[in-house]
Parts: structure tokens; sequence; C-alpha cells
């Protein structure tokens, strides 16, 4: 892709178009080892080496984040006056990143954080949403009627019913353990399945989206990019619907 230098520059964070071309002006970068000091010089992302005070400045077109989303954070791009889920993301380049959905703000796990729009819209299309899975941790202790209501839909006050989803008990010695999996994705959606069979969500955590599994090795608030594997999952992927 053939970019003007300074887009190049502002496109990996390494300023404001105008930070940048004060940085060209003042001969701190070069492209293929030599000085340019012309903002609008023409750089092919693929074959030109850009560096900073002689350090490279790789150009990634498309970054795919895993984040694991610790409570406090909100899933938006930028807020006056709460943390977003982006600040936590400080090895990202690009500035042009947004979370594929949101979780709320007390919900915890795995939230896909890309500039991919066109992967972002697949995975959110309506009535082609991706399977999610979560574990609630509930109030009160699952009652035997719930996985039925879960698979037949409840009325959450919505126009029309949630759609079937699987309720399970992931482990028998603790019956205030769910997980569930929802085909939609509606506003605070598996808090509110819960009030309507009389239950309250203490604690959320989103564990799957998709092919992607929340790597156990993540602390929370601690992201790592996907990896080739995860991202080509995610483009082969083909949600039902
Ligand atoms: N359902 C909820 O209630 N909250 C979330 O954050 C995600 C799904």
């Amino acid at each position: 892709m053939l970019l003007r230098l300074d887009k190049y520059l502002a496109d990996m964070s390494i300023g404001t178009r105008t930070e940048v071309k004060a940085l060209i002006k003042q001969g701190r970068i070069s492209v293929d080892g030599v000085c340019e000091r012309k903002p609008e010089r023409k750089v092919d992302t693929q074959l030109h080496q850009v560096a900073l005070d002689g350090k490279p400045v790789g150009y990634a077109r498309y970054e795919y984040w895993m984040l694991n989303k610790p409570a406090g954070a909100i899933s938006a791009t930028t807020d006056s006056s709460q943390a977003t889920v982006l600040d936590l993301l400080p090895q990202a380049q690009r500035k042009d990143l947004f979370p594929v959905g949101r979780l709320d703000k007390d919900t915890t796990g795995l939230l896909i954080i890309t500039n991919d729009g066109q992967l972002a819209h697949r995975l959110l299309a309506p009535n082609k949403h991706v399977d999610k899975i979560y574990l609630a941790t509930l109030r009160d202790p699952l009652g035997p009627q719930d996985a039925q209501a879960f698979a037949e839909g409840l009325d959450i006050g919505d126009d029309a019913p949630t759609l079937p989803a699987l309720l399970e008990q992931p482990d028998p010695a603790n019956p205030r353990l769910a997980q569930v999996t929802l085909h939609e994705g509606r506003y605070h959606q598996v808090k509110r399945m819960f009030e309507a069979v009389g239950n309250k969500v203490v604690h959320l955590q989103r564990i799957h989206m998709g092919p992607i599994s929340l790597d156990p090795s993540l602390q929370e608030g601690q992201s790592r990019p996907l990896s080739d594997e995860e991202v080509r999952m995610l483009q082969a992927f083909k949600p039902c619907g």
C-alpha cells in the first residue's frame, strides 16, 4: 500500500499529523536509511523501511488483540473520565482500534479489539451473531427448570423473546455457577435472562467468542496480539443465520 510518510507515521501513533510533520522537518525520519524531509513523500508499506531516530517503525494495516477485560473498564474507544479498554493496550500501534462488541463495565473476560471493520461487521451483523459463552456466578443456585426456560427463549422485556440459549452447570459441586451460550447479543442479556427466572448475576465473565477462547494465561487487564492462527480462524469463520 502506498501512503504519505506523515500518514504512515500518524497511523502508527508516532504522533498527530502536525507532530509527525515536525519530526520529518527536524530530519529525524529516514526511509531506507536516507533522511526524508518531505511529509508528502509516498512510501510503500511493503517495501520501504521507515525509521525514527534510526529505530524502525513497521507498518501494521490491521491489528488484532485479545484483552482479558477487568471490571471497571468501559467498552468504548474514548471517555472523558473513565478508563476504556483501549487504555489497556499499551503496545498497540494503531489509533483506530475499537472493541468488537461490548461487555458491561462490571463484566470481565474475552474482548477482541481490532481496526478491521469488515471482520467486526461480520462477527456482529444482526441475526448472525457469533456464539458467545459466559460463566455467570449467581446469587441463588440454578433451578431445575432454568435450562429449559433458557432453551425455550425468555421474555426479558424486549419486543421478541430471546433466541434459544444453552444453560449448563459446568461444576456439579457449585450450583451457583452457570455457563450460558448465546447466539445473539442484546443489552445486559445474560443478566436480564437470569432476572427473568428470578435469579441474579453477581459476576459475569466471557470465555469464548466464536472460534476464539480466552487465553487462561492472561490475567485480568492483560492483553496479547491474536496469533496468526486465531486471526485466520476469525477470518474463515462463518456465523450461521
Ligand atoms: N450479558 C450481560 O448481561 N452483560 C454482558 O456484559 C454481556 C452479556
